[in-house]
């Protein structure tokens, strides 16, 4: 209900901005995006998903016959260009913050709002753990010791960048729907 009230005074107070949804693989960007999208009646895009229909081809498949270094160059594209949409929920992929000038566009762009969806390393093991095929960062991790010692340094590097977000929510142990009600409640 609060939600609900909210999100109508948000209309009416503030017409134009775009909500940026950061967070390592597995914490849950594009469900609670796509759930706050809804809540607030902004439209919803997932980084990954533009780009693979702008491509034509999955992330997996273009990590494999283009390489990394292709996909952050065309990510910072495809970046820029979503970030031109107003009244739009917008969640990366899990590297986008990390490179090229990303996360200074997002920091530096007046119309974003940019949210750190903070998991703990146990927490994001358990979740990748169950989809490690589809992320071709970790797809060649055999065993749970692996994943957690990747996660824990990889996490540790990215963070930096993770932290420049305008707000932090911690996600472990909420629902998606407590998450979301969080950020309406911060900004609206
Ligand atoms: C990546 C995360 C993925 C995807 C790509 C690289 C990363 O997105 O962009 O596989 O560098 O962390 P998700 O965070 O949605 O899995």
């Amino acid at each position: 209900m609060a939600i609900k009230y909210l999100s109508y005074l948000k209309s009416i107070y503030r017409r134009f901005m775009t909500i940026v949804l950061i967070g390592y693989m597995g914490s849950g960007k594009s469900t609670i995006g796509h759930y706050l999208s809804k809540i607030i009646g902004f439209e919803y895009v997932d980084l990954d998903g533009y780009i693979q229909d702008n491509e034509g081809k999955s992330i997996s498949e273009i990590f494999k016959t283009k390489g990394e270094i292709y996909f952050r160059n065309i990510e910072t594209m495809y970046l820029k260009e979503v970030l031109n949409l107003d009244n739009t929920v917008i969640s990366l992929g899990g590297g986008t913050p990390c490179y090229g000038n990303n996360m200074e566009a997002i920091v530096n762009n007046k119309n974003v709002q940019s949210i750190y969806l903070k998991a703990s390393i146990p927490n994001l093991v358990e979740r990748l753990d169950k989809e490690k095929n589809d992320r071709p960062l970790i797809s060649h991790l055999d065993s749970k010791d692996d994943l957690t010692e990747f996660v824990g340094k990889h996490l540790f590097e990215r963070s930096f960048f993770y932290n420049q977000a305008n707000k932090v929510v911690l996600i472990d142990d909420k629902t998606v729907h407590t998450i979301v009600e969080e950020i309406v409640l911060d900004l609206f």
